[in-house]
């Protein structure tokens, strides 16, 4: 099946034509218009899809010397995202599908990455306990099946993005955070200071990481500019080994308890070269399998979104016209 799927859900433009398995292109316009708010500005992320649609899908199906007639099939996010974004890509994907008399389905942003992972590997078998952390979600998940999922635990308020993201703010250094922080952190001394770890006992697969960047950031009120300058590469590799900790103590912890023998990462934050080298040792040292998503796979792309459509349409499973876009949708157990 020859699938083109469309990912609109925040600052990445992006458009893929996969066959089958195999990515065929994968083309991704990052809106740089942002930098300088420190953030996503919603309506500027809207028009700027609106902008750049048409020639990021041309430039996808001539890279896949593949035409619209060839195609099989689309999917397309339709949430969670920023809503005026989300509905730029589902309503072009609607009046292509409209246009062609093909099927489209809607994909979950966050099953997105856990295809993006899938994507990744030559061979894969169930079951296993995926580590969702990207800018918005942070979620363990025991996958049994392919579109079969269950939920173990998630954040109760910041994501493991989010504590990049904020954290980078507090130090000044710019917008996405976490690959900056990864990469100060590289030259820093991890042990130098100590940040909070929230382990949660009532519930052990839960994440809280608003703590965390409340103390950093009263751990930077009491530091002059000269000290912070100095010590940067430290506060960040401290910093990022109480993030990253957190995230493979739980996950090691959730793959014993529910009895599952493989691990995978999944969303921006398993770009983090702290996570994947500290995650690869744990389940080595475990017996675990570990799936390791390459890193064009990480962050948003329209490749894990085609993918993740092309099981649905795989299984017979199509949306309908009525399709909205949904900004809060979670990931929900299935049955
Ligand atoms: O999955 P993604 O592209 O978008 C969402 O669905 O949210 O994830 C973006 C998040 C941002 O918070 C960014 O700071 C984080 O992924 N990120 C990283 C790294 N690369 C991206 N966090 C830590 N280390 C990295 N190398
Ligand atoms: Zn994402």
């Amino acid at each position: 099946m020859k699938i083109l799927g469309i990912e609109t859900s925040c600052d990445e433009t992006s458009a893929a034509v996969i066959d089958d398995v195999k990515v065929l292109s994968n083309i991704i316009s990052s809106q740089e218009i942002h930098n300088q708010f420190g953030g996503v500005v919603p309506e500027l992320a809207s028009r700027a899809h609106i902008r750049t649609i048409v020639p990021i899908v041309e430039k996808a199906l001539e890279k896949a010397q593949a035409s619209l007639s060839d195609l099989d099939g689309f999917a397309v996010t339709y949430g969670p995202g920023l809503v005026g974004a989300l509905l730029v890509g589902l309503n072009f994907v609607k009046g292509l599908a409209l246009a062609t008399s093909k099927p489209f389905v809607g994909v979950n942003h966050i099953e997105g990455h856990i295809y993006g992972n899938i994507l990744s590997q030559t061979k894969i078998e169930f079951p296993i306990i995926f580590l969702i952390v990207s800018g918005g979600h942070t979620q363990l998940v025991l996958m049994e099946d392919h579109l079969k999922y269950k939920i173990i635990g998630q954040t109760r308020d910041d994501a493991a993005g989010e504590a990049f993201d904020k954290g980078a703010k507090l130090l000044g250094l710019g917008y996405p955070g976490g690959p900056l922080i990864d990469k100060l952190a590289q030259k820093g001394d991890p042990d130098r200071y100590q940040f909070p770890r929230a382990m949660l006992k009532d519930n052990p697969f839960d994440f809280s990481y608003s703590g965390l960047k409340t103390s950093l950031l009263v751990f930077l009120q009491k530091l002059t500019p000269e000290e912070k300058e100095k010590h940067l590469n430290d506060i960040c590799a401290s910093y990022q080994k109480a993030a990253v900790e957190v995230l493979v103590v739980k996950t090691i912890r959730a793959a014993k308890e529910y009895g599952a023998k493989r691990i995978a990462i999944a969303g921006g934050v398993a770009a983090n070269s702290l996570l994947r080298s500290w995650l690869k040792q744990a389940c080595d040292e475990h017996g675990f399998e570990f799936y390791l998503p390459d890193f064009a796979y990480c962050t948003d792309n329209a490749a894990m979104i085609a993918r993740a459509g092309l099981e649905y349409l795989r299984h017979g499973k199509q949306s309908d016209f009525n399709l909205n876009a949904y900004p809060a949708l979670k990931l929900t157990q299935t049955e």
